[in-house]
C-alpha cells in the first residue's frame, strides 16, 4: 500500500507544465499513429490488388523467366535460374534478340551459311516453354557463334568467340600439347589459362550432355553400303531418302571433347566380353549402330557371325553377334518394359498384364553381361498400357487402375533390385540410356504426325519427351547399390528432328507410306552413332579411373 501511494505521489510530483507537455505529446502521437496506420492499411490493400493483377498477367512467365545476359556482340544467352548451380555454368541456347527468337538458326562448323531448306516445320513438342515455340519456319540464316567457358575456382569467366574463330584460340598457345589431331578445345583453353589442375578436374567433371551439334564432313563413321546389319526400318538411304546432311553431325560438348569413335579401340575395350543391349526398338536401333561402327575394324565380314544364324528383322528380339578375333559378342534382347509381360485371368478372360513386380523372363540371358545398356521408355504410353486399366499386376492382384508414373517407378525398382542382386558389380558395367525424344508434328504417330520435311537440326532441343520418367529413372539409379551410368541422350537428341526415318522407314505393302511416318526411330548412320560415342567415352573414362 505504502509503496503504491509513494509511486502515485511521485508521479503527481511532476510539475504542471511538464505534465501538460507530456499529455500533448502523447495525444498527438496517438492521433498520428492512428492516421498512419489507416494510411498503411489502405496503401497495402491497393498494393495487393496491383501485384495480383500483375501476377495474373505474367503468370505464365514467372517460372521460366530467363536471365538475359547481354553481351558485346548483341547476342543474348538464356539461363533459366534453376540451371545455375554448383558454379557450373550451363548454357546451351544462344539466341538472337527477343523478336527473332522463333528463327531457327542452323549451326555450322565453319560458320558458312547453310542452305535454306525452305520447308515448313510445325513443332508440337511438349517443351517447358512450348507456348512460345510455335515454330513455323526454318530459316538458314546467320551462323551460330561458338561459345566457350573457362571455369576458374568458383568463378565463371565467359569468353565469346565469334564464328570461325575456333582456330584463334589455338594460335597463342606456343607449347602445344601432343594431341595433334585431337579436337580437345578444353586443353587449348587451359593452356591459355595455364592451369592444368583445372583442366584435369574439368575433363573429369565435364558434362557431355551440354553442347551443340557441329557439322562435320568426316562423318558418318560408316555407310549403309558398308554395314549389312542395318534393318530395313532404319536404312533410310537405301529406302530412298535423298538428303544426306543428317549423317554429318557430331556432338561437341561445351567443356571438353568426346573422342571420335575408334572401332579397334572399342573392340579392345570389349575383348573377351559380352556387350549387351536390353530394351525396346530404340535400343535395337543403338545396337545396330554399334555393330555398324565396329565393322570397319574387321577386314573379313565372315569373322562376325550371328550365333543363332538369323537375319536381323524388325520386331524380332534376341540377337547375338560374335566378333571372332576379339572373342566378344554384341547382343540385343528385346524387352519393352524390362519387367514381365504376362497374362492373368480377369473375370472370365485371360488378358495381357504387366507384372511390375517381376523382372522380364529374358533376364537370365542378360545376367552374365559385362557391359549392359538398358532402356525402357516408349512403351509406357497410354495407348500401349491400356490406359492403366486392368493392366498392371503385382502378385495375384491386377490393379483396376494405376497411373503410369507409379507403375513405371515400381517396375524400375523391380529392375533395380534385380541388377543389385544379379549383376556382378566388380565385373560388369551397367548403363541406363535415357529416353530418346520423338518429333511428330501436326498429329500423333497414328494420326498423321510427320517430320519428313525436316532436313536440318534445330537450335533448340525440342521433341516429345517424358521428362517425368527421366527424373524417376535418375532417382532410382541414384539409390542403387550398383553403380549405374546414365547415358543422358535426351537433350542432345531433341535437336535432331532431321534424324528420323519419316517415310523412309518400313514399307507398307509395296510402298513407303506417307500417312504413317516414323518420327521416333533414327536413320542409320545417324543419331544413335553419337549415343555410342557417349558409351565409348564412358567406357574409356571407367578404364582410366580403374588404373588410378
Ligand atoms: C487471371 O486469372 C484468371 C484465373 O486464373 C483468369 O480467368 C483470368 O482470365 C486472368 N486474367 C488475365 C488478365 O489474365
Ligand atoms: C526485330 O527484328 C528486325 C530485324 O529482323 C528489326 O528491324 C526490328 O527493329 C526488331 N524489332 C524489335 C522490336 O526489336
Ligand atoms: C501456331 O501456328 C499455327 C499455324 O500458323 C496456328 O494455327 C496456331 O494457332 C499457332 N499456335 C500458337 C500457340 O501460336
Ligand atoms: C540430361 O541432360 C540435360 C542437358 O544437360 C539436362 O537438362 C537433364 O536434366 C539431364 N537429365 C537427367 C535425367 O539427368
Ligand atoms: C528372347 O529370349 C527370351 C528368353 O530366352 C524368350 O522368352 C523370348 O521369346 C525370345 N524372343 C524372341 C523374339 O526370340
Amino acid at each position: 500500500m505504502d509503496h503504491q501511494r509513494s509511486l502515485r505521489q511521485r508521479s503527481l510530483c511532476i510539475k504542471p507544465t511538464r505534465f501538460l507537455v507530456f499529455t500533448l505529446t502523447v495525444s498527438s502521437s496517438v492521433t498520428f499513429l492512428t492516421f498512419f496506420s489507416i494510411w498503411i492499411i489502405r496503401s497495402t490493400t491497393s498494393l495487393h490488388q496491383e501485384s495480383h493483377v500483375q501476377f495474373n498477367g505474367s503468370f505464365l512467365h514467372v517460372d521460366h523467366k530467363p536471365i538475359t545476359i547481354h553481351t558485346l556482340t548483341g547476342f543474348s544467352k538464356d539461363i533459366s535460374a534453376s540451371d545455375v548451380k554448383d558454379s557450373i555454368l550451363i548454357a546451351t541456347q544462344l539466341r538472337r534478340p527477343e523478336n527473332t527468337s522463333r528463327t531457327v538458326v542452323i549451326s555450322d562448323l565453319k560458320g558458312q551459311e547453310r542452305k535454306e531448306s525452305g520447308s515448313i516445320v510445325t513443332e508440337e513438342g511438349r517443351d517447358t516453354d512450348a507456348e512460345e515455340d510455335n515454330f513455323t519456319s526454318i530459316q538458314g540464316s546467320a551462323p551460330e557463334p561458338s561459345y566457350e567457358e573457362v571455369q576458374i575456382s568458383e568463378k565463371v569467366e565467359e569468353k565469346y568467340i565469334g564464328p570461325s574463330s575456333i582456330e584463334n584460340i589455338e594460335a597463342p598457345s606456343e607449347e602445344r600439347i601432343e594431341e595433334t589431331n585431337s579436337r580437345v578445345a578444353s586443353i587449348k583453353e587451359i593452356q591459355v589459362t595455364g592451369n592444368e589442375r583445372i583442366e584435369e578436374k574439368r575433363l573429369r567433371n565435364c558434362d557431355v550432355t551440354k553442347g551443340r551439334w557441329v557439322y562435320d564432313e568426316s562423318y558418318p563413321l560408316y555407310t549403309h553400303g558398308s554395314c549389312p546389319f542395318i534393318d530395313e526400318g532404319f536404312n533410310c538411304e537405301t529406302n530412298g531418302r535423298p538428303d544426306k546432311d543428317y549423317m554429318k553431325w557430331r556432338w561437341q560438348p561445351e567443356d571438353c571433347d568426346i573422342p571420335r569413335f575408334n572401332a579397334k579401340k572399342m573392340l579392345e575395350l570389349i575383348r573377351g566380353k559380352r556387350l549387351v543391349f536390353v530394351g525396346d526398338s530404340i535400343n535395337r536401333n543403338q545396337w545396330e549402330s554399334m555393330l555398324c561402327m565396329l565393322m570397319p575394324a574387321i577386314k573379313d565380314p565372315k569373322r562376325i557371325y550371328e550365333t543363332h544364324g538369323r537375319r536381323i528383322t524388325k520386331d524380332k528380339g534376341n540377337y547375338s553377334f560374335k566378333f571372332v578375333d576379339y572373342k566378344c559378342t554384341v547382343e540385343y534382347y528385346v524387352s519393352h518394359f524390362l519387367v514381365h509381360e504376362g497374362k492373368a485371368r480377369i473375370g472370365q478372360k485371360r488378358k495381357q498384364t504387366l507384372r511390375i513386380d517381376t523382372i522380364d523372363r529374358g533376364s537370365s540371358r542378360w545376367r552374365g553381361a559385362d557391359i549392359v545398356i538398358f532402356n525402357t521408355a516408349h512403351w509406357w504410353s497410354h495407348y500401349k498400357t491400356k490406359a492403366g486399366i486392368n493392366y498392371y499386376q503385382e502378385g495375384n492382384q491386377v490393379h483396376p487402375k494405376l497411373d503410369v508414373s507409379t507403375a513405371f517407378r515400381r517396375a524400375l525398382m523391380t529392375w533395380a533390385s534385380w541388377v543389385d542382386k544379379h549383376i556382378n558389380q566388380r565385373k560388369a558395367q551397367v548403363f541406363f540410356r535415357s529416353s530418346a525424344p520423338s518429333h511428330f508434328s501436326g498429329g500423333q504417330w497414328n494420326s498423321g504426325g510427320h517430320c519428313m520435311e525436316a532436313t536440318q537440326t534445330l537450335t533448340k532441343s525440342l521433341g516429345i519427351v517424358d521428362s517425368e520418367k527421366s527424373i524417376i529413372a535418375e532417382e532410382i539409379v541414384k539409390q542403387m547399390k550398383t553403380r549405374v551410368t546414365m547415358l543422358n541422350i535426351t537433350s542432345l537428341s531433341g535437336y535432331r528432328i532431321d534424324g528420323h526415318p519419316s517415310i523412309y522407314g518400313r514399307k507398307v505393302g509395296n510402298q513407303y507410306s506417307s500417312s504413317i511416318q516414323d518420327c521416333s526411330h533414327w536413320c542409320l548412320p545417324g543419331v544413335p552413332d553419337i549415343w555410342n560415342e557417349f558409351l565409348y567415352f564412358h567406357l574409356q573414362c571407367r578404364q582410366a579411373n580403374s588404373f588410378e
